[in-house]
């Protein structure tokens, strides 16, 4: 197994260019079970969760090709319709072929996902919405078991809850529903807005994207006709490079990024007393004088995103005072913090928040990585320690940052993978 080794103390600069969104390219992938035709997906970022995907989407029957970022797939050869456990249970977004699926053949048969290193997270409102639309559901020996056999209809689906992936199944249903849905309480979030625009372009009837309520009107099963698109920048890991800059309190610039995705985390840092200049595409982050504290409270975007919550609690470890953050999204998303302590971070967590004390000096140590966005919280507490940190099962990592090590060097970092 791999583990990387972070020597801490380097000042990073330059420039990084920013992946595509792998929260984005996994429904765009799965959507493509919706089309009648080929279509190429660029910047489409080489990691591990999409190969995943790719790997469920050829066993359901799809054809493909990947390159250079660009997959160019036909999933119109689709003839299986069961995402069977041994790929499921390895990533919990495979649950997004269970809208396409549904609503593509009028029956599937796909793995529950199981449990996950952030919290429960349930499907609860994946299936009623379903349900809502004409779907009967069960659950047998593990697998969700759906049937729409005269296909599903349009219906009118109020969300308890905003949840991305549970919206973006249910966007998918309903473009291949008979009739029209309308959607209450989507998620908004700049992947949730992508699917959509892809979907229009393809002909599908969609109002108010971008809005907290979507009108959809579905093709009655008549299979779409997708254009060739681009997958948007992933604002996480361009909030991930923002943050070792700034971790680091380092000038550094992270390019190929949509600034307005990135509003609550730029807004962050200058609030911590970083200088930020944002152009057309491109987010430079200017040293502080110090390093304020501050609070965050996660939420569903245009707040401040749960995915960016551990590298700005790693960063709040250098802020001069006490910061505290509460988690609202996912009940056990602090699986970073027994490691930062062991690097000597002071944090004391109580239900879902976290108080940290800064500034606290940083020792370099053998840590665990835990979930994706954990486990780069903890390289960029490497990047300031004192000494070497090796952070082990960095499967973790490779499942959502591309070419890691490459883009942490080029900024001046030493990071290197080793094998245990
Ligand atoms: C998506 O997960 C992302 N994954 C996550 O990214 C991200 O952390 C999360 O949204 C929140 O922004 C992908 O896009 C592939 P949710 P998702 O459904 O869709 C509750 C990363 O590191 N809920 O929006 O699974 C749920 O428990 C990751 O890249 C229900 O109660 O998250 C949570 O409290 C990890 N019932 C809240 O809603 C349901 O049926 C939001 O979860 C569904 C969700």
């Amino acid at each position: 197994m791999d583990y990387l080794q972070i020597k801490g103390g380097s000042k990073l600069n330059g420039k990084v260019k920013i992946s595509g969104a792998k929260n984005a390219a996994l429904p765009l992938l799965a959507c493509t079970i919706l089309s009648k035709n080929r279509v190429t997906m660029k910047n489409v970022p080489n990691v591990k969760d999409i190969n995943t995907l790719l790997k469920l989407l050829l066993n359901l029957g799809s054809k493909f090709n990947y390159e250079k970022n660009c997959v160019d797939i036909d999933s119109s050869t689709i003839s299986n319709s069961m995402a069977n456990y041994d790929i499921v249970k390895t990533m919990r977004a495979s649950i997004l072929t269970l809208g396409p699926l549904l609503s593509t053949f009028g029956h599937c048969e796909v793995s529950l996902p199981g449990g996950c290193a952030i919290g429960q997270r349930p499907i609860d409102l994946h299936l009623k919405a379903l349900e809502l639309m004409g779907a009967e559901i069960e659950i047998k020996q593990g697998y969700i078991v759906a049937k729409a056999k005269k296909g599903l209809k349009g219906a009118t689906i109020v969300f308890d809850k905003i949840t991305v992936t549970g919206s973006e199944n249910i966007i998918m249903a309903a473009a291949l529903a008979k009739g029209r849905s309308r959607i209450v309480n989507v998620a908004k979030e700049p992947e949730v807005i992508q699917l959509c625009e892809v979907l229009k372009e393809a002909g599908v009837d969609i109002e108010g994207i971008g809005t907290d309520e979507l009108i959809i009107e579905g093709t009655d099963r008549e299979r779409l006709n997708l254009k060739d698109f681009s997958v948007i920048p992933d604002r996480i890991e361009a909030g991930t490079y923002l943050c070792a800059g700034a971790i680091t309190n380092s000038g550094i610039t992270v390019e190929d990024v949509i600034p307005e995705h990135l509003e609550a985390v730029v807004t962050k840092l200058e609030e911590m007393g970083f200088g930020l200049y944002v152009s057309k595409d491109k987010i430079m982050l200017k040293p502080a004088k110090k390093i304020k504290s501050a609070d965050i409270i996660t939420s569903e975007y245009p707040g401040f995103p749960t995915d960016m919550q551990a590298q700005f609690m790693a960063l709040m470890t250098q802020a001069e005072g006490v910061s505290i953050v509460e988690e609202r999204l996912f009940e056990n998303r602090f699986m970073h913090v027994s490691e930062l302590q062991r690097m000597g971070a002071s944090i004391m967590l109580r239900g879902n928040s976290a108080t940290i004390q800064g500034k606290i000096k940083l020792y370099g140590a053998d840590v665990m990585a835990t979930d994706l966005r954990a486990s780069s919280a903890l390289i960029l507490a490497g990047l300031v320690a004192e000494g070497t940190t090796k952070i082990h099962r960095i499967y973790h990592l490779d499942r959502g940052y591309e070419n890691l090590e490459e883009k942490f060097k080029n900024l001046g970092a030493d990071v290197v993978r080793l094998k245990e």
